[in-house]
């Protein structure tokens, strides 16, 4: 499976801190925000990346990550997304990449405890269709929410983009699983009020077909897009040392 990054936008939720500079390279805590993305792949197997830059800085991704020795890469793919055109259009830019295959998409400003190795490994069997990953959360209010049916609470009707009154109490993560048909999808969407191309009218597509699945993650999971969510992922990663067994190694190496 192919793994996507989508780090472009602008970022506004975060200006000024995002004047300069790209949100995806903004410190958590102790790293650049994008290497927990791009950690969140390698340790599902996942290695062969594109990540989808924008805005001013995208030539500080390459001269952040080079190509990806840091997480034992050989090889980190880029391309651009001018302007804001939303979530689903920067994966639309991906297709050539993708070559037919089956793609793991990881929002840029999305950061794990844990892993996504069970899931990946569920999605490889299937023989396509999409599969997406909730937490619960306290303020689903901000995210995409799954409403469940009526009858056993096993089985999405659809996902409501940042509902005044969630119909549950999860989000939907940032963390995506799509066949090849994705691209098709992404095609027939007409922007949203925001004037974005949703990736909840992609996986709302699916839900449609009858074919999205879902899992739920296990550990912590924050995005890190706004003032207090950053402050959150910063404190979350400092806090549970998500990253502490990598640090001791770098600490020795001196
Ligand atoms: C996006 C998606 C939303 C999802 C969230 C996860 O929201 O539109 O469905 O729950 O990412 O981080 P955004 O923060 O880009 O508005």
């Amino acid at each position: 499976m192919k793994g996507v990054i989508l780090a472009g936008g602008l970022g506004t939720r975060l200006f000024p801190l995002t004047k300069v500079t790209n949100k995806h390279l903004l410190p958590v805590y102790n790293e650049p925000m994008i290497y927990y993305p791009i950690r969140c792949l390698v340790n599902a197997g996942i290695t062969d990346i594109m990540i989808v830059t924008g805005g001013n800085n995208a030539g500080d991704f390459l001269r952040l990550l080079g190509n990806g020795k840091e997480f034992g890469l050989k090889h980190l793919n880029y391309t651009y997304q001018e302007g804001e055109g939303g979530i689903a259009q920067a994966l639309g830019l991906t297709e050539h990449f993708v070559e037919g295959k089956k793609v793991c998409v990881v929002l840029g400003d999305n950061i794990i405890e844990k892993n996504i190795i069970a899931p990946v490994r569920a999605f490889e069997k299937k023989s396509g269709g999409a599969m997406i990953i909730l937490k619960k959360v306290p303020d689903p209010t901000r995210f995409g929410v799954p409403v469940f049916d009526s009858k056993g609470g096993k089985g999405i009707v659809r996902i409501e983009e940042k509902p005044r009154t969630p119909r549950s109490g999860y989000a939907v993560t940032g963390i995506y699983m799509y066949d090849n048909t994705v691209f098709g999808i992404v095609r027939t969407l007409k922007p949203s009020k925001r004037g974005e191309l949703e990736i909840t009218d992609v996986n709302n597509a699916y839900i449609k077909r009858g074919t999205l699945k879902w899992r739920t993650l296990s550990g912590w999971w924050t995005d890190a897009g706004t003032f207090s969510s950053l402050l959150n992922a910063n404190l979350m990663v400092a806090r549970t040392g998500a990253n502490k067994v990598r640090n001791k190694v770098r600490n020795k190496a001196g």
